[in-house]
């Protein structure tokens, strides 16, 4: 899958975001080693700290179905503008794998990917434990 294809993935799952109060749609798609994609969206609450970011709505709907190793994450935004993970998605993707891609893209089309190794240096894990 080229990184345009999972980026897509991510715009289309956009339409499924739960986002009545920020109305901030945010859609990811997240590629598995073995080449299988998961999608999520943002889910809000009128608790607000209850709202599950799209990321970790991927996270764990590709975790649940046992899997374990992913390659990229790929996020898009309903305001057309790069967006980047949360500091709480970055922690919890960095679980898994520190040499995650991260893809990020724009109205424009461009594309940029980062690791997450860059987006979180000396993140905690297990090995601080
Ligand atoms: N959001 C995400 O889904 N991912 C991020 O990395 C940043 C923020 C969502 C959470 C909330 O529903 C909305 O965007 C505004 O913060």
């Amino acid at each position: 899958m080229t990184d345009q294809q999972l980026y897509q993935y991510a715009v289309t799952q956009q339409q499924f975001a739960y986002a009545p109060y920020s109305h901030f749609c945010v859609g990811a798609a997240l590629l598995c080693q073995n080449g299988k994609v998961y999608g999520g969206c943002n889910i809000e609450s009128a608790a607000y700290s209850a709202t599950l970011c799209a990321e970790r709505t991927a996270l764990a709907k590709a975790i649940s179905e046992g899997e374990r190793d992913f390659s990229v994450i790929a996020i898009s935004a309903s305001s057309g503008e790069f967006a980047f993970p949360c500091g709480v998605c970055r922690q919890l993707l960095a679980e898994f794998n520190q040499d995650l891609i991260i893809l990020v893209g724009n109205h424009r089309g461009l594309l940029k990917r980062y690791s997450l190794r860059e987006l979180l240096p000396e993140a905690f894990t297990g090995e601080n434990l």
